[in-house]
C-alpha cells in the first residue's frame, strides 16, 4: 500500500494521508541550523548540535506520538484544526505533505478554508522560516483565530529532560513587539539566544506553556486555542513557549499569509546587552528585517531550489527507469547530504543526545557526498583526523559543536583507523587534490602535535600492521564495523554498556573483516604512496598487505565463505562449526570488494553462499542462523532477539558491499537484483508493511527471523546511503574515478541496452552514453572521446569548464 507518491520534476514526495504508518521526515537545513519535520508538523530545531543546542524540544518516547513540532491552530467558532492535521486531528477535507529538498509543504483544508504551511532554512542563514497562506475558498466571509506554537527546550537538550529540579526555575523570556525571544541561562554561561517571530503584530501571545496550553491541557487541546484566546502569558521558569494569536477576517475569495521565523543569534561578551538585564537584539532585528520584506521568502526558496539543482547536477543517470533515476538523480543523493550532516545524531530514532558524530560513520558518509561539495568534504576529513590518537588509533566518536573527541565512548574500535583512509581516498580520487595531505591536523585535538595528513594516514595503517593477533589477522579492539560484536566485553550485568565495558584490547581476538578493510584500504593507501613518489615505503605496505591477505584465505577461510572473527578465546565465530552465526554477511562482502580470492575462486564460492544463505525478499540478513541465546563472548549482538538489528537484521549497509562484491566478479544480474531490494523507490508499494519513509533508507529491515519481517527501523541516518549511492553509480553504472581520471566500467543486467550518465568531474563536463549491443554484464569493447577512440577505459581529465562528449560500447 502506497500513502503517496514520487514527484520528480518538482523533486518531491507527496504524501497524500496524514495516518502514514510512522511520522514520515524530512530536514531542512544543510549547514548550521537544522530542523527536522515530520509529514504532520512535528519535529524540532537545533543549530550545529542536537544535544548542546537545542531550540525546540521534541519527546521520543511520547504518547501519542511526534506532538511537538512548528504547529499552526486554526480556529473558526468552536472548530480547531491544524494543516497538518496534529495535534487535534479534526478531520480535514484535503491533505497533502509535500516533502522537497531542504523544505516541505503542508497544506490542508476544512470548511472552505485552505492553509499551506511551508517551511524551509534558508541557504547559509541561522533561522527556519515558515510562511503560513490562508485561503477563504468558500464563498462567504470568514472569521478565524490562527495560533502559531512552539515549545523551547532550555539549550542542552539532555539536562533538559533529566534536570528538572533546576530548569523548572531558570526558564526566561523577552517580548518586544511581533517577537519572543527565549533567554535561558543568557544572564551567565551563554551568549546565545533564540527568537520566534512574525512578519506582522499579533493580536495577543503567550509565553508560559501553562497558560496556553494548560497544566492538564495537552498540545491537542490547549486551553487558550479551545478557551478564550492568549492572555499574554510571560514564562518565569517551568516551560518557555512561543504561542501568538492572529484574529484574521478574510472575504470571500481572499487570502493572507504571515511569514513567522525561529532563529539562533550569537552575541560576543561585550556585545551582550542593550540594558542591564535586557538582551542585545540588534542581530535577531536585522534577520527579521531581512525576511520581513515582500519576496523574501519567494526568494529563499528559489536560492533553495538553484543550490538543489546545481548539487545534483554532479550526477546525472538517464537510465530509462523511472525508479532507478528516481533514486540515483534524487533522493539518494540527499540523503547522502542529510547523513553528511548529521552522521548518526539526530533523527526520529536517533534523539540527538548521544551519539554525536562517528569516525567510522563519518568517514564513510563522505563516499557517497565528496562529489556534491568537496570541499565542505575537506574540512570533515581534517575535523576527523584531529580526533586521531598518535598511535593511529581514533576516538570512536565526536560532538559537532565541539569538534573534539567524546571521553566517554574513547577508542578501541580497530576499524576506525582505515575508514579514514578510505575517506581521503575518495576525496583525492574526486577533486584530484593532493595538497590535502600535506595539511597539517593535530592528533587528540592538540596542536602542539599536529602532523601532515599524510602522517594520519600512515599511522592509520601502522595501526593495524602492529596489532595483529594469534592468526595473523588483526585484532577486532572492542569491535570494528559491527559495534555489536563485542568479544573482549564480557558484560554480565545489565546497563552496563556494550561499547566500553571490558578491555578496549585484547590480545587474542581477531577480525576477519578488519582483514577484508586492511586489504583494500591498504591499497589505496599504497597506491597514494605510489603516487606521491614513496615507492619503497609502497612496497612494504604491499608486502604486510600480502601476509594479511594469506591469512584471511587460511585462517578466516572457511571452505564455503569467510569466517568472521575469532573470539578471546581463540574459537571460530561465523564458520560451519557454530551453532548459531555460522555466517556473517560483512566479511563475504569485504573481502571480496578487495578481492580476496577473486582470482582463486574463494571471492566467487563466499558470493553464492551469501545467496543460498542470507538471502531474503526484502534484503540479505547479516547472519544465521540467528543468535537465540545470549553469548556471553559475542556481546550485544546476541542480546537482540532473533531477526532485528546486527543479529540477523537485514542491516541494509552491507548491502550495497555485496553489490559491489558481486560487480568485482561481473555479476550485473545479481548486483542489479540485491541492489533493487532494499532501494526505497522500489519497495513503495509495501508502505504498510516496510513503514518507514519511501523515500530514503533505514538503517535496518527486520529480517526473516523477526516476528515483523520487512519493517524498516532507523530510516534516514544510515552508512547505506552513502554505500548505495558508492554500489550503483560507481560498481552498477561504473563511472568511477580513480587518481589518474574518470573509469567507465559497468557492470549491469544482461537485459539493459543502454543508458546515459552526465557527470562533472574536477570541473569539467563528461557525457557518457553507454550501449550494451550484445547484452553483457561486463566489459567494454570500445571508448570514444570526443569522437576519438582512447586506450583503456580511463577519461582523461579534462580542463575544467569543458564539457565532452563520451561514447562507450559494452562487449
Ligand atoms: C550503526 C553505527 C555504525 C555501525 C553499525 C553496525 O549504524 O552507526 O557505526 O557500523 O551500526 O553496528
Ligand atoms: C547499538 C546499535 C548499533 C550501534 C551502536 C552505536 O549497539 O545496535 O547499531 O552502532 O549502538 O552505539
Amino acid at each position: 500500500m502506497r500513502f503517496g507518491y514520487f514527484d520528480d520534476t518538482k523533486r518531491e514526495y507527496v504524501i497524500t494521508s496524514p495516518r502514514t504508518p510512522l511520522p514520515w521526515i524530512n530536514y531542512l537545513g544543510s549547514e548550521d541550523f537544522f530542523t527536522l519535520c515530520s509529514n504532520t508538523a512535528g519535529g524540532y530545531s537545533f543549530y550545529r548540535d542536537a544535544r548542546l543546542r537545542r531550540l525546540t524540544r521534541y519527546r521520543y518516547n511520547n504518547s501519542p506520538l511526534d506532538q511537538e513540532g512548528f504547529r499552526f491552530y486554526i480556529r473558526e467558532d468552536d472548530i480547531v484544526w491544524n494543516p497538518g492535521w496534529q495535534p487535534v486531528q479534526t478531520e480535514l477535507e484535503s491533505y497533502s505533505c509535500r516533502h522537497g529538498l531542504g523544505y516541505t509543504v503542508i497544506e490542508g483544508s476544512r470548511g472552505g478554508v485552505k492553509a499551506s504551511q511551508e517551511m524551509l532554512v534558508p541557504n547559509k542563514a541561522n533561522c527556519l522560516l515558515v510562511r503560513l497562506s490562508i485561503s477563504n475558498e468558500s464563498g462567504f466571509a470568514k472569521k478565524l483565530s490562527v495560533f502559531p506554537y512552539i515549545e523551547f527546550c532550555l539549550w542542552d537538550a539532555v539536562d533538559d529532560s533529566s534536570n528538572f529540579q533546576r530548569n523548572w526555575s531558570i526558564g526566561e523570556v523577552e517580548i518586544k513587539g511581533s517577537a519572543i525571544y527565549h533567554k535561558t541561562e543568557y544572564r551567565e554561561r551563554r551568549d546565545h539566544y533564540a527568537v520566534f517571530w512574525a512578519d506582522r503584530e499579533p493580536d495577543a501571545f503567550d509565553t508560559s506553556r501553562d497558560a496556553f496550553i494548560g497544566v492538564y491541557g495537552s498540545p491537542a487541546r490547549p486551553e487558550a486555542v479551545f478557551g478564550s484566546g492568549c492572555t499574554g502569558s510571560v514564562a518565569h521558569g517551568w516551560q518557555p513557549i512561543a504561542a501568538q494569536q492572529f484574529d484574521l477576517e478574510l472575504a470571500a475569495g481572499e487570502s493572507t499569509s504571515i511569514v513567522f521565523g525561529l532563529g539562533y543569534i550569537e552575541n560576543s561578551e561585550d556585545e551582550k546587552w542593550e540594558a542591564p538585564g535586557v538582551i542585545n537584539k540588534k542581530k535577531a532585528e536585522d534577520l527579521i528585517a531581512a525576511y520581513s520584506c515582500a519576496g523574501a521568502f519567494d526568494r529563499a526558496m528559489e536560492e533553495l531550489k538553484a543550490s538543489w539543482a546545481d548539487l545534483l547536477s554532479h550526477y546525472i543517470v538517464g537510465s530509462g527507469s523511472e525508479k532507478l533515476d528516481r533514486m540515483v538523480n534524487i533522493w539518494n543523493q540527499y540523503q547522502c547530504m542529510v547523513t553528511f550532516n548529521m552522521s548518526r545524531s539526530a533523527s526520529y530514532f536517533e534523539s540527538g543526545m548521544g551519539r554525536g558524530m562517528g569516525f567510522r560513520d563519518s568517514c564513510q558518509d563522505l563516499l557517497g557526498f565528496v562529489h556534491m561539495i568537496p570541499e565542505r568534504a575537506r574540512e570533515r576529513i581534517l575535523d576527523i583526523a584531529a580526533t586521531q590518537f598518535p598511535d593511529g588509533s581514533a576516538y570512536h566518536q565526536y560532538q559537532p559543536l565541539t569538534k573534539k573527541g567524546n571521553l566517554a565512548v574513547g577508542s578501541g574500535f580497530n576499524d576506525d583507523p582505515l575508514w579514514l583512509i578510505a575517506g581521503t581516498d575518495a576525496y583525492i580520487r574526486e577533486t584530484g587534490d593532493w595538497s590535502i595531505l600535506d595539511e597539517n591536523v593535530p592528533f587528540d585535538n592538540d596542536p602542539s602535535l599536529a602532523q601532515p595528513l599524510s602522517e594520519h594516514l600512515r599511522r592509520s595503517f601502522r595501526y593495524t600492521t602492529e596489532h595483529l593477533g594469534p592468526h595473523g589477522l588483526p585484532l577486532i579492539g572492542r569491535a570494528d564495523w559491527n559495534d555489536c560484536l563485542n568479544l573482549n566485553c564480557f558484560s554480565k550485568h545489565p546497563g552496563e554498556s556494550f561499547q566500553i565495558t571490558g578491555p578496549s584490547e585484547g590480545p587474542v581476538a581477531e577480525s576477519v573483516f578488519i582483514g577484508g578493510m586492511y586489504v583494500k584500504y591498504g591499497r589505496a593507501w599504497a597506491d597514494i604512496l605510489k603516487h606521491t613518489g614513496l615507492a619503497a615505503e609502497a612496497e612494504a605496505a604491499e608486502s604486510s598487505i600480502s601476509a594479511v591477505e594469506a591469512a584471511v584465505l587460511d585462517a578466516g577461510w572457511d571452505g564455503e565463505w569467510f569466517r568472521r572473527a575469532y573470539d578471546a578465546y581463540g574459537n571460530v565465530v561465523g564458520g560451519s562449526e557454530c551453532e548459531e552465526g555460522k555466517i556473517f554477511i560483512e566479511p563475504q562482502g569485504m573481502c571480496v570488494m578487495a578481492r580476496v580470492g577473486a582470482e582463486t575462486g574463494e571471492a566467487a564460492k563466499a558470493l553464492e553462499s551469501v545467496k543460498k544463505m542470507l538471502d531474503t525478499k526484502y534484503g540479505i540478513v547479516l547472519l544465521q542462523p540467528a543468535y537465540t541465546k545470549y553469548h556471553l563472548e559475542l556481546g550485544e549482538i546476541s542480546s537482540y532477539p532473533p531477526g532485528y538489528k546486527e543479529n540477523a537484521g537485514i542491516f541494509c549497509h552491507n548491502n550495497p558491499w555485496i553489490v559491489c562484491a558481486e560487480t568485482e566478479l561481473g555479476h550485473g544480474d545479481r548486483a542489479f537484483e540485491v541492489y533493487a531490494r532494499t532501494a526505497p523507490a522500489y519497495i513503495e508499494d509495501i508502505s504498510e508493511i516496510h513503514r518507514t519513509e519511501p523515500y530514503v533508507y533505514s538503517q535496518m529491515i527486520a529480517g526473516s527471523d523477526a516476528a515483523t519481517f520487512g519493517e524498516g527501523k532507523n530510516s534516514w541516518l544510515t552508512g547505506t546511503a552513502a554505500w548505495t549511492f558508492l554500489s550503483i553509480s560507481q560498481a552498477i553504472l561504473g563511472v568511477k574515478p580513480t587518481l589518474d581520471g574518470l573509469m567507465i566500467d559497468p557492470c549491469i543486467p544482461a537485459d539493459v541496452k543502454g543508458f546515459t550518465v552526465t557527470r562533472k568531474f574536477r570541473g569539467a563536463v563528461y557525457d557518457i552514453t553507454v550501449e550494451n549491443p550484445d547484452g553483457v554484464q561486463k566489459g567494454i569493447r570500445e571508448v570514444i572521446v570526443d569522437g576519438r577512440r582512447i586506450e583503456g577505459n580511463v577519461l582523461p581529465v579534462l580542463e575544467s569548464g569543458s564539457c565532452t562528449k563520451v561514447a562507450v560500447v559494452m562487449g
